[in-house]
């Protein structure tokens, strides 16, 4: 285990903001973390665990000692007629991972090509897109505690996933506070087990997807072209982070009751929605967003990006604080136009 000084992190996070880590540890596996626990100040320090930095603002550099978690690994565990269960380290990048299971014939993850960051990363904020969530396939997963070093397994429920949600998002109980019940910042975790069913049913729900199918006339797409599709879809409207930096959606698609909904219809009728589930309506933020002028729009170089509102990008040499002073106004307005509270996804650091 080597602590590294004064590492650029600019390489790590997907907005490709410029900042540093002061000291940065790359845990390769448990191992690495028994060691720095033995370091009584090291194992004192607070940490930031960083995996592919895809969902992160950093306004500044990172006080904290970085973990940055390198674990890897990919294995089929099980086999079986009703499922294939396969293994994957946290720091497997998590695109590679969907395409991997694909090669070895087994479908399932295919709706989630092309999500960026890793795979440990994938339960703190339960990705998804066109219409299937990681809580779909999610079979369980190891963590190490940051503070006695004890390894420990979490099923889903445990995992209490939700939109865009995990324990893993929430702070731990406090110190003489009731209050939290989260993993935040304790635990990091090490693999992902992802549970494909059999036999495989494609989801092809959404609209993009309808309209490939409409389009090619191909009914009963194989995973790997459903696949195919759900990279062209994203690519033709989500920038690479590779080439323009972004942490993708940057606000949660919020929820409204439907009183609240046909108050706002009246008042917008264009608005767009969709009925949930649970008797709530989702509104789509991007329309919001869009709604209000916001397109195209910047502050400093940050900017909210031309194909798609919901997406804030670095138009170059972007600063965390310009990402977020530029996410607040987009808040205020909507706020001030819908009457709608809008919530970030990444986590400012
Ligand atoms: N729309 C606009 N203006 C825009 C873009 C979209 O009005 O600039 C409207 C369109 O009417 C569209 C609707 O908003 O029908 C929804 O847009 P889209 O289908 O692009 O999906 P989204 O709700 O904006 C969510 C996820 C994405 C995921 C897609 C597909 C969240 C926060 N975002 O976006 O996830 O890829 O659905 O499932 O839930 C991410 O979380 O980083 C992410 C990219």
């Amino acid at each position: 285990m080597i602590v590294e000084q004064n590492v650029s992190l600019a390489p790590h996070n997907s907005f490709g903001i410029v900042a540093k880590a002061r000291e940065l540890v790359r845990v390769r596996s448990e191992a690495d973390i028994v060691q720095l626990l033995a370091d009584p100040q090291l194992a004192a320090r607070p940490k930031f665990i960083l995996g592919g930095g895809s969902n992160i603002v950093l306004t500044g550099d990172v006080r904290p000692l970085v973990l940055k978690v390198e674990i890897p690994g990919r294995r089929v565990v099980e086999d079986g007629p009703r499922a294939t269960v396969v293994e994957i380290g946290a720091g497997e990048n998590w695109h590679e991972a969907v395409r991997w299971t694909l090669d070895q014939g087994f479908a399932g993850l295919e709706n989630m090509a092309l999500i960026p960051g890793t795979v440990g990363a994938s339960p703190v904020q339960n990705v998804g897109a066109y219409g299937v969530e990681l809580q779909d396939r999610f079979e369980s997963l190891d963590a190490i505690d940051l503070q006695t070093g004890r390894i420990f397994t979490l099923d889903a429920a445990q995992c209490a996933f939700g939109y865009r949600d995990s324990v893993f998002k929430h702070p731990p109980p406090d110190a003489g506070s009731a209050l939290g019940m989260g993993l935040a910042g304790r635990a990091l975790i090490l693999r992902v087990r992802l549970r494909l069913p059999k036999p495989w049913k494609p989801v092809l729900g959404y609209a993009d997807l309808e309209r490939r199918i409409a389009e090619t006339g191909i009914r009963n797409p194989a995973a790997r072209q459903v696949f195919d599709w759900i990279c062209a879809i994203r690519g033709s409207k989500l920038p690479d982070p590779r080439v323009i930096g972004n942490a993708g959606s940057f606000f949660k698609n919020p929820t409204v009751t439907p009183e609240q909904c046909t108050d706002i219809i009246a008042r917008e009728p264009g608005i767009v929605h969709y009925p949930m589930p649970d008797g709530r309506v989702k509104l789509a933020a991007a329309w919001l967003i869009d709604a209000c002028g916001w397109k195209g729009k910047s502050v400093g170089n940050a900017g909210v990006y031309e194909k798609q509102a919901l997406v804030l990008v670095n138009r170059g040499g972007a600063t965390g604080g310009e990402v977020v002073t530029l996410a607040r106004a987009i808040q205020t307005s909507v706020y001030e136009r819908f009457g709608i509270r809008l919530e970030p996804e990444p986590v400012v650091v």
